[in-house]
């Protein structure tokens, strides 16, 4: 933990890229894990834009389910802190896969939604937009043109955001290290950020309850829950700060 927050007090340009795995302690399952998602809706049937398209009031059954969930979750001890890095001025962004929002609600200003938001909604008839406050979630929404309303997040089968995919980039070709926390490294372009920082001569920490696909490139694993070391290691880097300012 020491070696950890070491690196991250002399980094020059530290993101976090992170994955549902910083969310389940906020009582929003993963996907891969044994009680994950993709093992309660078939990924096939549910994870492709082409799945909701085809049949929108299916996959809305788990669109549904998600929204609740992410209306009643609240950050926890490892959004928070994130968000204290940045305080910090440590931490220079955090690229999240997640689509819960609970990065910024736990304040982080420098947010890059990679995976899109729940937050806005679009109608794939005339293009209007919604936000999610203002419709119910709880069945399939339709426009006032009756077109579908399609939340913004990415399904498989559909682009990462430009905007998003552009910031993201530039932001790892900066980085000489990143914390790679609570995702299984499993999907692509997002997990070729950290790639980008190692290949650049930076560091990957990795900080997941298990090993993920890009474990064997980490310089430091701490497996465990993020809720439980994220505020350890904080506490490490004040600790050590006040040490240096001495
Ligand atoms: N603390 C640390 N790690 C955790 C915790 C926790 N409390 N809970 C779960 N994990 C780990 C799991 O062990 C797993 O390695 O987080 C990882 C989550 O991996 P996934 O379920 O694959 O989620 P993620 O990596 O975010 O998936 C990427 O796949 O389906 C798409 O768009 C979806 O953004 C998602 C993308």
């Amino acid at each position: 933990m020491k070696g950890v927050a070491e690196e991250i007090i002399k980094s020059k340009f530290c993101i976090a890229l992170t994955g549902a795995g910083i969310s389940t302690e906020s009582g929003i399952p993963d996907f891969r894990s044994k009680n994950g998602l993709w093992n309660r809706y078939d990924i096939n049937e549910y994870g492709y834009l082409q799945s909701f398209l085809k049949n929108p009031e299916k996959v809305w059954k788990m669109l549904a389910e998600m929204a609740e969930l992410f209306e009643k979750a609240k950050p926890n001890p490892a959004h928070y802190a994130l968000a204290e890095l940045e305080k910090l001025g440590l931490l220079k962004a955090v690229i999240t896969q997640n689509v819960d929002g609970l990065h910024q609600e736990a304040g982080n200003k420098k947010v890059i939604e990679f995976h899109g938001s729940f937050n806005t909604l679009t109608c794939l008839n005339c293009g209007k937009k919604y936000s999610k406050e203002e419709i119910s979630l709880k069945n399939l929404p339709r426009c006032t043109c009756n077109g579908i309303l399609k939340p913004d997040i990415v399904f498989f089968g559909e682009p990462i955001p430009t905007k998003a995919l552009n910031e993201a980039l530039e932001l790892a070709n900066k980085s000489d290290l990143i914390l790679v926390i609570g995702t299984s490294c499993a999907v692509y372009p997002a997990a070729e950020l950290p790639i980008i920082v190692k290949r650049n001569g930076g560091k990957i920490i990795e900080i997941n309850r298990e090993e993920s696909e890009l474990s064997y490139l980490a310089d430091y694993k701490l497996l465990g829950k993020a809720g439980e070391i994220l505020p350890k290691l904080v506490e490490e880097v004040k600790k050590l700060m006040k040490i240096k300012e001495r």
